[in-house]
């Protein structure tokens, strides 16, 4: 197939992109590098430095693309909150113009990046894609409004789209001399932040609220391997069909505390790992775990790196080779 990447120099889409080439397609990125990384642009794709907003610059009708995947958002939910407009323009607007060009060129699929952010606090557990959506700050409205779009798209003009609501996505993708992973920046995500602290670029992690209804009182999350969530996506690609939308939840319907992240780190990389309990989050829920069983019906995906282990072991070569030993 030929298709168009948005967001493919950032952490998961420029994953997405490497397996995409590694099974025979044709990858085109569109991506302005406002908080990706030029390094992780492959090499084998062609790059249009564009913002998603000019999306019908590349969608010709033309093109000949067989499909859309869009991973381009600002995803800090902390931001979100300041920043609304930024993140409604950019998550938004930019998500319709990115529609509107999809529908003009007559690209048949599409498959989104959508977020457990969406579903707010849990009023079940694990959570299945028919949970109350009730998104609890900007960035999971941003996100909700695009998965509500797709669905009127489809209905209205036939698309075949899959949103994919991820949970915390975490690990790197290594093969040989070959390393992507997660750099944002600023950090926000748990594990590279405490590999951060164990490397000594940070003081100290923080523990926001050790009196939760968990095991350990840390909040408890749901933790899903870059490479499986890769590998859903071209799963998406294949069973996508007209006129429907597709919503599948992504995690490995187990969840982690904090702390039992903060013990793995530490075992990993042997290297102590300073940790302060501040107070509790507004907003964070105790417990986010996925149900990802329609996932594994439908898609027929299976999560092949489901420990934290796997993912802690790859985010820290990832790290250590890309990261600490650059400057
Ligand atoms: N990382 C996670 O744990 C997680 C969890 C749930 C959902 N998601 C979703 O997955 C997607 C990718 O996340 P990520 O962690 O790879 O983020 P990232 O910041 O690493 O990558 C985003 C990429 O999109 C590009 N971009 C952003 N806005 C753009 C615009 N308007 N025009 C062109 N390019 C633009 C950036 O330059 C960057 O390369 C996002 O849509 C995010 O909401 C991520």
């Amino acid at each position: 197939m030929k298709l168009l990447v948005t967001g493919g120099a950032g952490y998961i889409g420029s994953v997405v992109t490497r397996l995409l080439l590694d099974a025979g397609h044709e990858v085109v990125v569109l991506d302005d590098l406002r908080t990706g990384h030029r390094e992780a642009l492959a090499p084998e794709a062609t790059w249009v430095d564009a913002p998603i907003h000019d999306a019908a610059r590349v969608l010709t009708p033309g093109a000949g693309f067989d499909g859309v995947l869009h991973f381009a958002a600002l995803i800090a939910a902390g931001e979100s909150m300041v920043r609304p407009e930024l993140y409604w323009d950019t998550n938004t607007v930019g998500s319709l113009a990115l529609i509107d060009a999809v529908r003009a060129a007559g690209v048949p699929r599409m498959v989104f990046s959508s977020t457990a952010a969406v579903y707010g606090n849990p009023v079940e557990l694990p959570i299945p894609e028919t949970a109350v959506k009730a998104p609890t700050n900007t960035y999971g409205a941003t996100k909700l409004a695009v998965d509500m779009a797709l669905t009127s798209e489809a209905f209205g003009h036939g698309l075949a789209a899959v949103s994919l609501r991820y949970f915390n996505v975490a690990g790197a993708y290594l093969r040989g001399d070959l390393a992507i992973g997660e750099r944002h920046d600023p950090e926000t995500h748990l594990i590279p932040i405490a590999l951060d602290v164990a490397s000594g670029r940070r003081e100290k992690l923080q523990l926001f609220g050790d009196d939760y209804p968990t095991v350990d009182g840390t909040c408890v999350r749901d933790y899903i391997h870059v490479e499986d969530l890769a590998r859903a996506h071209l799963l998406a690609l294949t069973t996508a069909a007209p006129g429907r939308h597709r919503i599948y939840n992504l995690g490995n319907g187990a969840g982690f505390t904090n702390r039992q992240v903060v013990d793995v780190v530490r075992e990993i990389t042997g290297r102590p790992l300073p940790v302060e309990v501040a107070p509790r989050r507004e907003g964070d829920p105790a417990e986010l775990v996925a149900s990802s069983a329609l996932a594994r019906e439908e898609l027929g995906w299976v999560p092949e790196k489901p420990t934290l282990h796997d993912m802690v072991g790859d985010a820290w070569a990832f790290y250590r080779t890309h990261v600490l030993e650059r400057p």
